[in-house]
């Protein structure tokens, strides 16, 4: 063959394998291309009924969507922890030049020293009146990474390799300090009254497919079972398990009123932040930051990441039954609007970025719209009707939205808006 040729075969070749093998023309960003298709209609029981009561709504309808989600999508939790306990590492009342308290709290899964466990790190604002709101995120890089605080323990936990962020071999270092920073604008977030609670991810489950061995799964498999039953947990329902178990912790400091605790996430943080507010009725209020695939975003559109783009890159994330859905988009029978309506009534922000296409802004803003009807029949605005996805105007009724400039990232602008959110529903 002539070089010509080799050199063709070769470029086809990593073109495959970067797509991971999921032929290319299979990502639409063009809007003309969205296929037709109809949604599911949150306030139709699967038995053809109608629900038009807050009644139908709480007994059959949720319940059912709920269980859907979960045998279809992210997967059951099968069990309780029994022995589950909490040991506070450390206090220091003068954190960040006294305006803060920064609590470090190990929670201990199986209430062993040398368990499974989590590390939660909280920074509670010295200057107000307490028990106070809190935001609780999980973060990717270890608590390390959020602040240069050198009084954050660093995570112990298998992280993603990062050169820039000296990760290597798996581990973090103190290199690591401060690396996420520009994500957690904690000083702004104290200012405004609210405490931050923060855990690593990783240390429930690592986020990478080893047939469920590590992580938290493991925890609960019955004699004889090595991996998740194809309706229970992947990676994003452990995760999201992880941060109601920062709110049973949360609950118990008395400087934190834990009726008023925002959960929040970016990405598929934000997929799993949703998720958690669905699954946990505890959590006051939930922000989606482009969560995109699996998160806020309608799968129907096929818009971006698809639900087989996003399983075949990510085979641990959902439950094995989700793959049922690959390129079969239009038998779920659910859709991501109605993941947002088993959130109402509670408050729920949801963004997007215009260069974020991957993530579909607009199927994330039709999500939100077709969740309100659940949010009216249970008197609350959801998305206010003049909504629209204007760059630079957040939209900000019982659901909010905005899509701004930019990429896929958490930036000061973000915050911002969530705390003019939050303040609307967790001030006092
Ligand atoms: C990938 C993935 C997304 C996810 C994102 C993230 O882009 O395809 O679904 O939201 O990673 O978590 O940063």
């Amino acid at each position: 063959m002539k070089r010509k040729s080799w050199i063709f075969i070769f470029i086809v070749i990593i073109f495959l394998l970067g797509g991971r093998i999921v032929p290319a023309q299979k990502v639409n960003f063009d809007e003309s291309k969205v296929p037709a298709y109809e949604l599911p209609d949150p306030l139709i029981l699967e038995n053809g009924e109608k629900v038009t009561t807050p009644g139908q709504w709480w007994q059959q309808r949720r319940p059912e969507l709920l269980r859907l989600f979960e045998e279809d999508i992210y997967g059951k939790v099968p069990g309780h922890l029994q022995h589950m306990s909490f040991r506070v590492r450390s206090v220091n009342r003068q954190a960040l030049e006294g305006q803060a308290t920064r609590k470090q709290v190990t929670i201990l899964f199986t209430g062993d020293d040398n368990g499974p466990m989590m590390d939660l790190l909280i920074y509670i604002p010295n200057k107000v009146e307490k028990p106070c709101p809190a935001f609780l995120g999980l973060n990717f890089y270890g608590n390390q990474s959020i602040s240069k605080d050198t009084g954050i323990f660093v995570t112990r936990s298998w992280v993603r390799n990062n050169e820039a962020y000296g990760i290597t071999e798996n581990k973090a270092t103190e290199i690591s300090r401060g690396v996420r920073a520009s994500r957690w604008p904690v000083k702004m977030i104290l200012e405004q009254g609210y405490a931050l609670a923060t855990a690593y991810y990783g240390d429930i489950d690592p986020d990478y497919d080893d047939g469920f061995q590590n992580g938290v799964q493991p925890l609960f498999y019955k004699k004889g079972q090595h991996k998740p039953a194809p309706e229970e947990w992947g990676s994003i329902a452990a995760w999201a398990w992880g941060l109601s178990r920062a709110l049973d912790y949360l609950e118990k400091d008395e400087n934190i009123d834990a009726h008023r605790v925002a959960v929040m996430g970016h990405s598929r943080l934000g997929k799993t932040a949703l998720w958690a507010a669905a699954e946990d009725q505890r959590f006051a209020l939930a922000i989606s930051n482009m969560s995109g695939c699996g998160g806020a975003a309608l799968s129907r559109r096929r818009y971006g990441e698809t639900v087989e783009r996003i399983n075949t890159s990510f085979p641990h994330w959902f439950c094995t039954n989700f793959k049922k859905y690959n390129d079969h988009e239009d038998s779920l029978p659910v859709d991501q609007h109605e993941l947002i309506a088993l959130i109402a009534p509670r408050p729920v922000y949801i963004t997007a970025a215009i260069e974020d296409r991957w993530a579909d802004p607009k199927g994330m803003f039709l999500a939100a719209k077709y969740a309100t009807p659940v949010y009216r029949l249970l008197g609350k605005t959801g998305l206010p009707d003049h909504a629209a996805m204007i760059p630079g105007h957040p939209v900000m009724g019982t659901i909010g939205f905005h899509l701004r400039p930019g990429k896929h990232d958490v930036i000061d602008y973000d915050w911002q808006q969530f705390l003019i959110f939050a303040n609307k529903f967790l001030k006092k």
